[in-house]
């Protein structure tokens, strides 16, 4: 049994859970642990504090075909201060970008994006975007072409219907987009958890431009939480 499985350039998984290749060395951008293997340093990607992490841990279908390939075009809505970005970052990217990636990481929030240029300065590939994710049109002259990949991450209402806009004007064909859905931030007054993702999935299939993947329950990791990962046809 092998110590650890590769999930593509730059990400592991091992037993205890995943890990990301430093792209700068020594440092820890949210207190998480290092660890050299080697000349190698390894951070550690905490699936209780990113949703990507979490998909990963939980998805059916093999975990290293929802991650973006290194060099690829990204688009991370609801940044936060960075520490998801930061792990996409060692494997889009890598240590001074030598992969040559780009990873537009969007946020409404001012003091989020004090932190996120913190981190950006450290890691060029990240483009950090003060603005509103509701209005992707915005965000479309930051994108050399359609992106390969899309995360969409907000804490607001009305979150699959902000997905099918943001799929279709960053998204390109054959791309992935991926919505994590928290229920606590919807205006539903009745029903329950469960009703609820299911209409959102309804909203996201009525889109026409997005076929479903899968649907990933974040139970244990990240409560009242699903991810579902589609893809653009
Ligand atoms: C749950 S946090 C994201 C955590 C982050 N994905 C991570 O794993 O580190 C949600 C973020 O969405 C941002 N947000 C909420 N509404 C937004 C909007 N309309 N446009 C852009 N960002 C928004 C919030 O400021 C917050 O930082």
């Amino acid at each position: 049994m092998p110590r650890h499985v590769s999930l593509g350039w730059g990400v592991r998984k091992e037993k205890g859970g995943l890990w990301t290749r430093n792209a700068v060395r020594g440092k820890s951008v949210r207190g998480e642990r290092r660890k050299r293997d080697g000349r190698i340093e390894w951070r550690k990607w905490d699936s209780r504090r990113s949703k990507v992490a979490a998909m990963l841990m939980r998805s059916k279908v093999d975990p290293s075909t929802l991650i973006p390939n290194p060099g690829s075009l990204c688009v991370y809505l609801g940044a936060s201060s960075g520490s998801t970005v930061s792990h996409l970052h060692d494997h889009v990217c890598g240590a001074g970008n030598h992969h040559g990636g780009k990873i537009l990481a969007v946020d409404i929030s001012s003091r989020m994006m004090r932190d996120l240029l913190t981190l950006c300065s450290a890691r060029p590939g990240i483009v950090p975007i003060l603005g509103d994710a509701r209005y992707p049109l915005n965000l479309a002259p930051y994108l050399p072409r359609m992106a390969d990949w899309l995360f969409q991450d907000l804490s607001m209402p009305d979150q699959a219907k902000s997905f099918i806009k943001s799929t279709s004007h960053l998204l390109g064909e054959g791309g992935l987009g991926i919505i994590s859905i928290k229920a606590a931030s919807e205006r539903w007054s009745t029903g329950g958890d469960e009703q609820h993702f299911d209409e959102s999935e309804t909203i996201i299939k009525s889109a026409g431009h997005l076929k479903i993947i899968e649907r990933i329950d974040l139970r244990g990791l990240e409560e009242q939480h699903i991810v579902i990962v589609a893809q653009k046809v």
